[in-house]
């Protein structure tokens, strides 16, 4: 595996998923793999599974980690091709991602969307440009319209937890004070959509997710009807794909609580973190006994093993 952006990227969904169940019962099988190689993991915006998670993952399997927050300690990034740079950029991106790929053998990358031009976002210009100038393999640690390594962590997380053959799975929008990206949803209902799962994705009317990603998925208005006899809920707001990054008003009556869990099948809720209590999710249901956040966080670990187990194994 060279290039890890989506789901598209991978062959085999159920293979991967298992093979990150199997890291998790012996994570340092493979420890001979990253001997001597670099993962190099660049951070655009805040981050705290993600960094971790995959930082872990790197270590368990020997390899070393340069972690950048080029946002913070880096030199102010241009990335507008033929930028005459006299303003407030240091250093253009197609050098700077360049002399990333010299230090390391595989580079990661976070960049959320800017939420304000669409075309731009959902073109991911940004990730796009370092897959094109560091010359090594990059893995996607959150860009502008995806998340695969949380999707592939949710996909581990119902496979090892389901209770059915075919769980149904539920995508549910829930309510926040900021517009936040699609790329969470988006990479979700994509995994799904590919899954042996029913797949139901339930949000109120103007927040329909971009077509591209939910081909496959059953998509309702009605929160109780797509919750009945669920087995895993997953919880995320996001802001409008039509009008682009908005938050509309109202609908703050579909954040999840224990009385919305009677009708499911005692589902187990998730959610990708960082969540705002009592705005997305309520105490009782993140302390409750349904609640499976923090296990699924720390599938992060696996996923990102997995991944960069590939990875490493086609350099
Ligand atoms: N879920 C997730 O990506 O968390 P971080 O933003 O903390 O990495």
């Amino acid at each position: 595996m060279k290039l890890f952006t989506s789901v598209h990227d991978v062959t085999d969904i159920n293979s991967l998923a298992a093979e990150a169940l199997a890291l998790k019962q012996n994570p340092y099988a493979y420890k001979h793999l990253g001997e001597n190689k670099t993962l190099g993991l660049v951070f655009l915006n805040p981050s705290l599974r993600t960094r971790m998670s995959t930082q872990k993952a790197a270590m368990n399997l020997g390899m070393n980690v340069m972690v950048l927050n080029i946002d913070k300690e880096g030199w102010a990034l241009e990335l507008r091709d033929g930028a005459i740079m006299n303003g407030t950029t240091v250093e253009h991106v197609r050098e700077a991602a360049a002399v990333m790929g010299q230090y390391v053998d595989i580079i990661g990358v976070r960049s959320f969307p800017g939420l304000k031009d669409r075309e731009e976002d959902y073109s991911e210009t940004i990730f796009n440009k370092f897959v094109d100038f560091c010359g090594v393999p990059v893995v996607s640690l959150e860009s502008a319209t995806r998340h695969p390594l949380q999707s592939l962590a949710d996909l581990v997380t119902i496979t090892e937890l389901k209770t059915r053959r075919r769980p149904k799975v539920v995508l549910t929008w829930a309510p926040h004070i900021k517009p936040l990206p699609q790329a969470v949803p988006n990479s979700f209902a994509e995994w799904m959509c590919k899954a042996d799962v029913e797949f139901t994705i339930a949000h109120p009317e103007g927040y329909e997710l971009n077509a591209d990603f939910t081909n496959g998925a059953t998509i309702t208005h009605n929160q109780d009807e797509a919750l009945a006899d669920a087995d895993f809920i997953y919880v995320k707001n996001w802001s409008a794909y039509e009008p682009y990054g908005k938050v509309l008003p109202g609908n703050e009556d579909w954040m999840l609580t224990n009385e919305k869990l009677k009708g499911t099948n005692d589902a187990k809720v998730m959610h990708c973190l960082p969540v705002r209590r009592n705005l997305e999710l309520s105490d009782e249901i993140l302390d409750g006994p349904n609640s499976v956040v923090v296990h699924e966080a720390g599938n992060r670990v696996w996923a990102a093993q997995a991944v960069l187990k590939h990875m490493l194994e086609a350099l």
